[in-house]
């Protein structure tokens, strides 16, 4: 018998309590199928065709890191997107081939007491990278604006503060030199409950799972809202937002390294082989479904 993490809450939440056309959406899917309604594509990407591309990408991302490197730059890359949308996945093929002194991760768990006693923004700070260096966070202070808010772990008059203070933290960012990089990665509300199911069974992706997730599982109007709200609120002509639809996780890692390196200037840049985001699932704000 399996341990299910969690009590088997996610199978649970499928059997009892999901929307029925969510359950059904799963239940009747193909294992390379893609589940949310107008999604512009019916199935996954072919290995063979994400290999080779992803081969390319990835050569210039070695080629961008030693630019990074040898003329310090400064460059920040915010992974944001709900539970199970691609994060983690994305963030690993991107840095697959990279110098960790280079291309560092930064995920930070909650706040500590004296960390939430502090200013908001502060310990974020404290990650970001120095002249020659890339970080990658693994969620950042977009935290306030949609998971803290959906649990009620900030006040309202807290986020507002957040809004508040955003577009002039960000402002500080890019005037003072940091390249910065918003990938917000959409994925569909059948498909995050799949994966959900898929790492409850599987005892390499059970860590993926946290209290968090299981409460949020009747929580995707909540966060729907948090989510619109944010991207109206931060979406700033000097720090934009990518949309990534990431149904297709293959599709949606080569969109989000192809939107990282277009961001940066360096020796080496081949803009014919990194090649344009499909526009399709790759886009601003409007590209996320009503
Ligand atoms: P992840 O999906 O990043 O693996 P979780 O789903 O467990 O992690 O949590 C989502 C986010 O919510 C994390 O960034 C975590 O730090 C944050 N979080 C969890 N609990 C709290 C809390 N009590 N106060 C503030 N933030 C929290
Ligand atoms: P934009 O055209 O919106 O990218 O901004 C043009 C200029 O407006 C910027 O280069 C800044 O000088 C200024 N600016 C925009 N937003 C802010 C902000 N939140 N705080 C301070 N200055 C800002
Ligand atoms: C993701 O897939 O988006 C990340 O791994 C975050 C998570 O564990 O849900």
């Amino acid at each position: 018998m399996t341990d299910l993490p969690f009590d088997g809450a996610i199978s649970r939440y499928f059997r009892k309590d999901a929307p029925k056309a969510i359950r059904k959406a799963i239940e009747s899917a193909g294992k390379d199928d893609l589940l949310t309604p107008g999604y512009p594509y019916a199935e996954e990407m072919k290995r063979k065709d994400y290999d080779a591309t992803m081969g390319a990408l990835q050569r210039q991302l070695v080629r961008m890191q030693a630019d990074i490197k040898a003329s310090g730059k400064r460059v920040i890359v915010i992974f944001e997107g709900r539970d199970a949308a691609g994060k983690g996945g994305t963030i690993d093929v991107m840095r697959e081939n990279l110098n960790p002194r280079v291309c560092n991760v930064v995920a930070l768990s909650k706040p500590s007491d004296r960390e939430a006693a502090s200013w908001y923004f502060q310990r974020y700070v404290d990650w970001l990278p120095a002249a020659g260096e890339m970080a990658m966070f693994d969620r950042s202070w977009y935290n306030r604006a949609m998971v803290e808010h959906v649990f009620g772990f900030c006040t309202p008059a807290q986020r507002e503060t957040f809004f508040r203070q955003l577009p002039e933290f960000e402002h500080m960012l890019v005037d003072e030199g940091f390249t910065l990089v918003k990938l917000w990665l959409e994925v569909g509300r059948a498909e995050q409950l799949r994966r959900f199911l898929a790492r409850e069974q599987d005892p390499l992706k059970q860590w993926k799972l946290s209290p968090i997730d299981i409460q949020g599982l009747g929580k995707w109007d909540d966060y729907c809202a948090a989510i619109d709200e944010t991207m109206q609120r931060s979406h700033f002509d000097f720090a934009p937002w990518t949309v990534i639809l990431s149904d297709d996780k293959k599709r949606a890692r080569i969109a989000a390294i192809q939107t990282v390196l277009r961001a940066v200037d360096y020796t080496g840049k081949d803009d014919t082989l990194i090649g344009a985001p499909d526009a399709a699932i790759c886009g601003g704000p409007d590209l996320r479904p009503k």
